[in-house]
């Protein structure tokens, strides 16, 4: 596998291609771990103003530490899923008191952090702190298994672990963070669960299933 190639096709497409969003404007590590969370079960078009709200009520991770967690709740309401944003202010409150406000960049201690799990922590530390690690969610295995022809179970958990294997042999090590979000933009805009528009795709030429006509097989899923 040309790993170098898929890297430059897709680095080069997501610079070319990527859509301005909110969260992309600087590498502020709170605004990424909080769009990272908006985004972990919620759709990136409901994300956008729930993020801007929320920015604008809390602009920075002090902020959001001191704020009455009441008043974060209604203003997370409509996005769903509350307990993350319990944890989002318990972790954040944990970052003001231990860290010194500063989000901190060592994998081990953002990885104890609440709500932040090998997906949420690689995210961070790529985007916001240029690491070179993989962030593997549902898009991510969904973009690999189709490149690379893994027939695994995604439902499995055991697999992601595999999956975060495969990331971390492909990712750049001189653009991590353009590498993690080259492959969730593409999974996003072109490598889509149904009718993939493999016509307008960076790295047709280095995707198995493609070559095989096996897009529509994979990634294989059980239990629905
Ligand atoms: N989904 C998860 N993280 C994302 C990000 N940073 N940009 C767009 N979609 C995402």
């Amino acid at each position: 596998f040309d790993i170098q190639g898929f890297q430059e096709k897709l680095i080069d497409w997501y610079q070319n291609n990527k859509r301005d969003l909110p969260w992309r404007k600087d590498q502020d590590p709170y605004k990424v771990w909080v769009s990272e969370i908006m985004l972990q079960q919620t759709q990136v078009n409901t994300v956008i103003p729930y993020f801007q709200r929320f920015m604008s009520k809390y602009p920075t991770l002090y902020d959001l530490a001191y704020a009455d967690p009441q008043e974060v709740l209604k203003t997370w309401e409509g996005l769903g899923y509350y307990s993350r944003a319990r944890n989002l202010q318990n972790a954040v409150r944990e970052v003001a008191e231990s860290y010194g406000g500063k989000v901190p960049d060592d994998p081990k201690r953002l990885g104890k952090l609440k709500g932040i799990g090998p997906y949420t922590k690689g995210a961070i530390l790529s985007i916001a702190f240029d690491q070179v690690l993989p962030a593997v969610d549902g898009n991510v295995m969904r973009v690999l298994a189709r490149v690379l022809k893994i027939e695994d179970d995604i439902a499995d958990p055991k697999v992601k672990k595999q999956f975060e294997r495969y990331a971390e042999a492909l990712i750049s090590h001189e653009d991590p963070s353009s590498f993690n979000q080259g492959i969730m933009e593409l999974g996003a805009l072109v490598c889509t669960p149904k009718e993939p528009m493999c016509m307008f795709c960076p790295v047709q030429e280095h995707c198995r299933a493609f070559q095989e006509g096996r897009v529509h097989e994979l990634p294989f899923k059980s239990k629905a």
